[in-house]
């Protein structure tokens, strides 16, 4: 039946219809806010690329996970920025590193709140590439032997969930494995499935001081223009053992995201990343956009693409409003 029998309008004539026939919700349990944890005590520096975040040491994460927690954010993903690199990020792989002592503190103190562990070596590696260089290039396999034992460590200290996010082949599955060997066959794997080489990271690569000092990460991530590859990666980090699949960025790959949703049954991550976020700050300091109601639209499109999950550094903001 069409006009004039049929008027949609009709279901916007006031705001408790428009509530009552409104199709997605984002709510604070979808969303994990990411943190930085600094080596040293009483650190707290303002990421000046992202207003708002900080590089905190590991008392001050302890403080601002509480704040969270009171805001209704229950889940956190941590970085670690440690006191000295390496050519390999071994320096990682031990109970004592970086965000190993963040979780353990953060553990001690809060019973109600999820801890993903993000994996990679981009932050603890001199080069700052994400994994072991050979002939000017990562090498995957000797990579994943890294990984693999930052994974296990970070499971061991008290970690909810892994977050590999290397984009190296079949870490996943090695993951899995060795997690599995070790006693840990209960610790999820949420993988960064489809990860692009993207400019949006740029805010992050300062605040977790993790550029790549020669080169790119176009031999590892993936080229932006590609769907049916991401396809591709996310069929095989569920087959090798994947629990969560992750699109990242989020915002100008929303077509990936509902692609995963529509071809898989499986949860759905996705990443909006630092250079998203950050745009979004800076025209709201110029006064040309209402931060609030934008950051809310953006977050709600996302979920409306069909991602489950949200990790988002909006996430403190908006919690709030929601
Ligand atoms: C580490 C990693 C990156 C991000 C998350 N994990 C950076 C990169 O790949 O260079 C980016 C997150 C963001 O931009 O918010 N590999």
């Amino acid at each position: 039946m069409a006009f004039p029998e049929t008027r949609l309008r009709r279901l916007r004539q006031s705001e408790i219809l428009r509530q009552m026939v409104t199709e997605t919700r984002v709510v604070a349990s979808d969303l994990v806010m990411p943190l930085f944890v600094y080596a040293g005590t009483n650190v707290r520096n303002p990421i000046k690329s992202m207003p708002g975040n900080y590089q905190l040491s590991v008392e001050n994460i302890v403080t601002e996970c509480k704040r969270l927690v009171d805001m209704g954010i229950k889940s956190v993903l941590l970085f670690g920025i440690p006191e000295h690199k390496d050519a390999d990020g071994t320096c990682a792989t031990h109970d004592d590193a970086i965000v190993q002592r963040a979780i353990i503190a953060i553990k001690k103190e809060i019973k109600d709140i999820f801890i993903i562990a993000d994996i990679c070596n981009c932050e603890y590696t001199t080069h700052g590439h994400c994994g072991t260089i050979v002939d000017g290039d990562v090498h995957n396999d000797l990579t994943l032997v890294t990984l693999s034992k930052q994974a296990v460590s970070l499971a061991r200290v008290g970690a909810d969930m892994v977050a590999p996010s290397d984009m190296m082949d079949g870490r996943v599955g090695h993951m899995r494995q060795e997690l599995d060997r070790a006693g840990y066959y209960n610790m999820p794997i949420m993988s960064y499935s489809a990860k692009y080489a993207s400019a949006f990271y740029g805010p992050f690569r300062d605040a977790a001081e993790s550029a790549p000092q020669f080169g790119n990460r176009a031999t590892y991530q993936m080229n932006p223009a590609n769907g049916d590859e991401a396809m591709r990666e996310i069929e095989l980090d569920i087959e090798e053992g994947a629990d969560i699949v992750m699109v990242k960025p989020a915002l100008s790959y929303l077509d990936v995201i509902r692609r995963t949703k529509d071809t898989f049954n499986i949860p759905v991550a996705a990443y909006n990343v630092s250079g998203e976020f950050s745009m979004v700050k800076a025209a709201a300091e110029r006064g040309w956009i209402d931060e609030n109601r934008i950051t809310k639209e953006i977050l709600t499109s996302i979920k409306r693409a069909g991602a489950d999950i949200i990790i988002t550094y909006h996430a403190q903001d908006i919690a709030k409003f929601l």
